[in-house]
């Protein structure tokens, strides 16, 4: 089958996102045409060992990178890491171009590293979990994290390309590949109603990984995602609503960070953000009852956790990025395939009706 292609337009920084199986010539024929001096290829514990040498021998990287798995590599410790080994090689020039193969961390940290070297090298994305297909490999943003909180420090550098390979999610864990549907579900209440509906007619399909079930779902959202990236590359706009669900996710990661994966997180986060939406959007309850009951059958979480208090919430929401003063702006949908922005007083009330315990 042909590869689909999705074009992020962005003027001079244009690039495609390409979906499909087996994409390695589809890389390489990339690479070619950027002529790069050098390349570095950055990847993370688990997914070198299984694909750091296939892709590689691909594009003859002429450095591969290994940083451990997990959260803790988007860290200044880690970037500081990477910065002495790419000096190290004394390949670095304007025309090195920097390959990040992996899932979220990885994307974020091998973007920021290519945003800063040099004030900015290229940089494509080869994006091995379903979260980085449809979310964070498209649309230029990249960090890492301060003790402070997350994504601290980090810049938009959009890559020159992206290319999303089926195959890599054949290996992933089962419980990484469902936390990432939280994400396209998210995408199907703010921008995609007919994507809603084909969600709850492919349930088992998309659990089970089917390919052309997987081309379908992940064509709807990077191209969703790149006409919102397109109209808003900075969020200075219409960008903050792709962040439905995520300040009560962001909450319960900061709370509990051992408990949740990121797309659980943002399951119960989209649950709270529709009840706010019925309260105060005008949302159709029938249509919040619909978005829960399918998050449910993905397996996914819908209830806060006990263990949150209303006091934490109000504590770790005062430190949100989108507050100001003391009225938080909140993302809602008042229909499926629509969402807009609902400044709220940061208060008890708030607190009540995104716990859901009035
Ligand atoms: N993940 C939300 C965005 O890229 O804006």
């Amino acid at each position: 089958m042909e590869n689909t292609r999705v074009p992020v337009a962005l003027g001079e920084r244009s690039y495609d996102v390409v979906i499909g199986e087996r994409l390695m010539d589809a890389l390489i024929a990339s690479a070619r045409v950027l002529k790069p001096t050098s390349i570095f290829l950055v990847t993370d514990s688990n997914v070198g060992l299984l694909h750091a040498d296939f892709v590689r021998n691909a594009i003859v990287a002429n450095h591969v990178f290994t940083v451990p798995a997990g959260e803790n590599s988007k860290s200044l410790r880690v970037l500081e890491g990477l910065f002495d080994d790419v000096f190290a090689t004394r390949k670095l020039d304007r025309q090195s171009l920097v390959v990040a193969l992996g899932g979220g961390v990885v994307g974020d940290l091998a973007g920021f590293l290519a945003a800063t070297l040099l004030r900015g090298v290229r940089c494509i994305h080869v994006p091995t979990s379903l979260l980085a297909m449809v979310d964070s490999s498209v649309g230029g943003k990249t960090a890492i994290n301060h003790q402070t909180g997350k994504n601290l420090i980090g810049a938009f550098h959009q890559p020159v390309g992206v290319f999303c390979d089926l195959h890599f999610l054949e290996t992933l864990p089962a419980r990484e590949y469902v936390s990432a549907i939280a994400e396209i579900v998210k995408t199907a209440a703010i921008g995609d109603a007919d994507l809603l509906a084909y969600l709850e007619t492919n349930t088992d399909a998309l659990l089970r990984r089917n390919p052309d079930v997987l081309r379908h779902v992940l064509a709807r959202c990077i191209s969703f995602k790149a006409s919102v990236v397109a109209e808003d590359e900075m969020e200075s706009g219409r960008r903050a609503t792709l962040n439905l669900g995520h300040t009560l996710a962001h909450v319960i990661e900061a709370a509990l960070p051992e408990e949740f994966l990121h797309g659980e997180a943002v399951a119960i986060g989209l649950v709270a953000a529709l009840r706010l939406s019925v309260a105060h959007a005008g949302l159709d309850a029938v249509q919040a009852r619909r978005v829960g009951d399918l998050l449910a059958r993905f397996g996914l979480p819908v209830e806060v956790p006990a263990g949150l208090t209303t006091d934490r919430l109000l504590e770790i929401m005062a430190s949100d990025k989108k507050r100001a003063g003391d009225v938080i702006r909140f993302i809602v949908t008042p229909e499926i395939g629509r969402a807009s922005v609902l400044p709220c007083g940061l208060d008890g009330n708030l607190a009540a009706s995104l716990l859901g315990r009035t």
